[in-house]
């Protein structure tokens, strides 16, 4: 598995595994910001070429304001999905998360990382829980008690809304952590391979 170091998100191998695992064809993130989490998705997609048939090939549209000058830019974001050549599995493009609310783009599978906290989340879950409920699946930054400690006072914690979400922690509880949304109807598999044992 070739993919970036992040220094942060130790799971982003997990994320690799779900585009591996699911072999979504449109995958939506919101939240690429220098491309780490873009890539490793890429990396995912490509890796998967050819080795299903009929000949597999998943695109990601990448959605981001770049508002702010610790994440850099839309520029510096496409030079580094251009270095790890997967420019061709990636659209980047200027659109703010409240604006994707209003559009009825359809996904596969949808990563979501915008500085996240409880209202966010469940802005995002009510956008998506009917397509999620036909088998689409959201994994998002954060969700674990010890990442809520940096929500910004009087911004509500992802933990608040996890009951109405129904999210699943996917990491341990550490502030780096990753959790997921999907129908375990549909994939009572994706529960048993990636939540350790002790989080059940
Ligand atoms: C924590 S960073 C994402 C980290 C990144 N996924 C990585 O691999 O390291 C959060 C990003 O969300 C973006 N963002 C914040 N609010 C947003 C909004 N309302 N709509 C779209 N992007 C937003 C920021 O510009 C920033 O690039």
């Amino acid at each position: 598995m070739n993919i970036p170091s992040h220094g942060k998100y130790q799971w982003l191998p997990l994320l690799y595994n779900f585009i591996n695992q699911l072999k979504p064809k449109k995958v939506i993130e919101l939240g690429p910001a220098t491309g780490h989490t873009t890539i490793t998705m890429a990396q995912s997609l490509k890796d998967n070429i050819g080795n299903t048939p009929p000949i597999y090939a998943g695109h990601i549209n990448s959605y981001d304001i770049w508002d702010d000058q610790y994440w850099g830019t839309q520029e510096n974001c496409q030079k580094e999905i251009n270095e790890w050549g997967v420019q061709e599995f990636v659209t980047l493009k200027h659109l703010d998360f409240y604006e994707w609310l209003k559009t009825e783009e359809e996904f596969d599978f949808l990563y979501f990382d915008i500085d996240n906290d409880g209202d966010k989340l469940l802005k995002l879950y009510e956008r998506t829980k009917s397509q999620i409920e036909k088998g689409s699946v959201v994994v998002f930054e954060g969700g674990s008690e010890e990442r809520d400690k940096y929500v910004k006072e009087g911004l509500t914690k992802m933990n608040e809304v996890k009951d109405i979400v129904g999210y699943q922690v996917l990491s341990e509880n550490v502030k780096y952590s990753v959790s997921g949304i999907w129908n375990e109807q549909i994939y009572a598999k994706v529960y048993e391979q990636h939540i350790p044992e002790s989080g059940r």
